[in-house]
């Protein structure tokens, strides 16, 4: 009796305190319901403190209401170190050593998806545990040329792989109760005057190639978060741009989440006000130089929004909408008490960096199968370059990470072979010294005062009398290599690596050449060395995924996701002159149009050095068939294809069959061909599995600018299963009706 008396009370109390909980705190009422109740209870200062920074990465939450500030954080890769509360310095803080994720454009190469759930869950726990309710990033910009130094952080050239890569980044970032916030929106495909430079693309362009990733995002993803770019589109900032804020991300994509600037990507009251922009970031405010404290209140979306607002120049409905935004992503992160609590810098973290590293090496070449290298056979192995010992996980601008550890390439394979066979280092060859960035210095380790052919002779002296030669060499984070803010300025290899590379073919044919860059780069030695991989920036566990792959115990199983052209003329974008890129006079003119990529390259006819897709394995696959389960498009609009695919090497592996359509006639001009579906088999030897892709119409369509709308015109159409886009294997007519 006593015990049900005590239940009662309880309960009593219990619905009481319910009863009395305001409706913004109450988590079982409607989301809407709570914005609009939190909404009522705030005064028109604390709505317009809200859209804009406060500090260098935060903006003010309401106090009044117990709803906490949105605290933002670099980048893709890992997040970003604290800095201090106005300034890019760092805040000096010991316990802020992240974990350094893969790039971007490395996840891409898995064609993974799995992995890139994998990865979103890692890093948005990371974010999660340092108390960042939004992650900057992931970037999806199309790769479109390979001068850009921000491909690294990117998905490459295909819209469609970039749109099923980025989906799952999304979801398992925001299962930890942060919210992606999906970068640069749009059209921002280079460095170069990247604050002023006007794009001039076509609509079909525009849907075809440059939107998808972002739709994706946004409809699928369903993305909390979508970060403007710094460049301008129809004359616009893409930071206050009616056309893409609004009639795009709003009217056809439906977005309901925030919109927020790119640092300094805002530069006017009225247009930010008006033309879709909830948050204001980074601003260049005259006190904000000196960190005064009233910079923030000099802010576009600061005192000049909130004075237009009292003198009823802008009605309160502008703020309110900015401000159901911004409490929607306080509702979905901060405010959501049912969120994980994160995990940081953890082996579970590490252990999946490297997995997601391990699946997207491309073996490019590997003639008379020099590698996998065999670790209990070879008695002496040279490692050559300095991107063996050069730290990645710091540089390349806002993505640049302080970390937990970084495994270089030479400590991977040191460790490796350690007991097993003498590892002997030379540099080979020397880049710039870089100093660092946010206050850590990349350089220890790296000053070196032998001239250039000192450096060589000795790389090829010890590579000469060693039984297995491994360069390491390729790009890195310094200015005009893979770095925000420039692009490079040559499509070549930096610091006399070519001729390196020719001597050292020309004195030991066991050699294997591993180029770690995010972006493509010139081989003029492609016919002189047996082997090559393309090993991407691999964050923390760098050295020991390079080294699980060269000596065998991982089988690669990556594909490029972007062309790699002989020569840089031969790229879409770099083929027209400057008005193409960088632009003349702050204005550009993307004049390949929908033709990126492998889709200029097989209109063009022009043969790639290495084409999208490709990547090689230590086993073999044979394809069968390609068949469609009906000749036309069924009445429901869909098509299933199938097609056997067999391991017939020695060891496991795992192939990433894709399928590509072509449109045999149609009224536009189209690509020769274009991924519409992909899948990744592992299959043991021996082993066969029946793939099949299911596709719809919307794979059939293109963009048709007049009608503003999909078409997929009736007529023949082709399916290819391919290998690589350059190596297709099965093709199958079907008809359209
Ligand atoms: C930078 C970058 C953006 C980054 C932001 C904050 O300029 O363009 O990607 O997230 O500023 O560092």
């Amino acid at each position: 009796m006593k015990r049900l008396l005590l239940l009662s009370v309880l309960a009593f109390s219990l619905l009481g305190y319910a009863q009395s909980l305001p409706i913004y705190l109450d988590e079982s009422k409607p989301m809407e319901a709570r914005i609009n109740d939190a909404l009522s209870r705030m005064t028109l200062e604390e709505k317009v403190a809200m859209c804009h920074a406060q500090s260098k990465f935060s903006s003010r939450g309401v106090p009044s209401l117990g709803i906490p500030d949105n605290w933002m954080s670099d980048g893709p890769h890992g997040i970003r170190a604290e800095v201090k509360w106005d300034e890019w310095n760092q805040a000096g803080w010991t316990n802020d050593s992240c974990m350094a994720f893969p790039a971007l454009t490395r996840l891409a190469a898995s064609w993974n998806p799995e992995m890139s759930l994998l990865y979103g869950k890692s890093i948005g726990a990371e974010a999660r545990y340092r108390n960042k309710n939004v992650l900057l990033g992931p970037g999806v910009n199309i790769y479109r040329t390979p001068l850009n130094g921000r491909n690294f952080e990117y998905l490459g050239e295909d819209p469609y792989l970039s749109s099923r890569m980025v989906i799952p980044y999304i979801q398992g970032v925001q299962s930890n109760g942060v919210a992606a916030c999906v970068k640069h929106f749009a059209l921002n495909n280079q460095e170069v005057d990247r604050h002023e430079v006007n794009v001039t693309v076509s609509d079909r362009a525009l849907y075809e190639i440059y939107l998808p990733a972002f739709k994706a995002a946004v409809t699928e993803g369903h993305a909390w978060a979508i970060m403007g770019s710094y460049n301008k589109y129809k004359n616009q900032w893409c930071c206050q741009n009616q056309y893409t804020l609004q009639d795009i991300l709003r009217k056809e994509w439906n977005f309901d989440g925030v919109v927020v600037s790119d640092w300094g990507g805002v530069n006017n009251t009225m247009e930010a006000a008006t033309r879709g922009l909830d948050m204001e970031f980074g601003t260049w405010t005259n006190g904000l130089t000196e960190g005064y404290s009233n910079a923030y209140d000099n802010y576009f979306l600061a005192n000049s929004f909130l004075n237009l607002l009292r003198t009823n120049k802008l009605n309160e409905d502008i703020v309110n909408q900015k401000v159901r935004n911004i409490l929607r992503l306080c509702f979905r992160t901060t405010m959501n008490s049912h969120r994980p609590f994160g995990e940081f810098a953890s082996k579970a973290h590490g252990d999946a960096a490297r997995k997601i590293a391990e699946d997207g090496i491309v073996l490019l070449q590997n003639r008379g199968d020099v590698l996998p290298f065999n670790p209990d056979k070879v008695k002496k192995v040279a490692v050559i370059g300095e991107n063996a010992i050069r730290m990645m996980t710091v540089g390349g601008g806002s993505s640049s990470l302080k970390v937990r550890y970084e495994i270089s390439p030479l400590q991977g394979i040191s460790q490796r072979l350690s007991g097993k066979a003498e590892v002997i280092y030379a540099r080979g060859y020397k880049g710039e010294l870089k100093g660092g960035q946010d206050g850590i210095n990349t350089d220890a380790g790296l000053v070196e005062n032998r001239s250039e052919s000192e450096l060589a002779a000795e790389a090829v002296k010890v590579a000469k009398e060693a039984d297995a030669v491994i360069f390491i060499g390729g790009l890195n984070k310094n200015d005009h290599q893979d770095c925000e803010g420039v692009d490079r300025e040559s499509y070549g290899l930096p610091y006399g690596q070519d001729a390196l590379i020719s001597q050292l073919a020309k004195v030991n044919k066991n050699l294997a050449v591993v180029i770690i860059s995010g972006n493509a780069v010139a081989m003029p030695w492609v016919k002189e060395v047996p082997s090559i991989v393309e090993s991407w920036y691999l964050g923390s566990e760098a050295g020991n995924a390079i080294a699980a792959t060269l000596f065998g115990d991982v089988n690669p199983s990556g594909k490029l996701p972007f062309t790699f052209p002989v020569r840089l003329e031969d790229n879409c974008a770099n083929f027209y002159g400057p008005e193409a890129y960088p632009g003349v006079n702050k204005e550009e003119k993307y004049a390949e149009d929908i033709f990126v990529g492998y889709r200029w390259n097989e209109i063009k006819k022009i043969t790639p050095l290495f084409a999208f897709g490709h990547g090689l394995s230590y086993t073999k696959f044979k394809y069968g068939k390609l068949t469609a389960d009906h000749s036309t498009m069924n009445s429901d609009g869909s098509i299933t294809f199938s097609i056997d695919i067999t391991n017939i090497g020695s060891r496991t592996g795992s192939e990433v069959v894709q399928l590509y359509i072509s449109d045999l006639k149609c009224s536009l001009p189209r690509p020769v061909k274009e991924l519409k579906a992909f899948d990744k088999v592992s299959l043991n030897p021996g082993e066969t599995k029946t793939v099949h892709f299911t596709i719809n119409k919307d794979a059939l369509s293109f963009f048709d600018a007049a009608k503003h709308a999909w078409v997929a015109e009736p007529g023949m159409f082709k399916a290819h299963a391919a290998a690589a886009s350059d190596d297709v294997r099965s093709s199958v007519e079907f008809q359209l009706k």
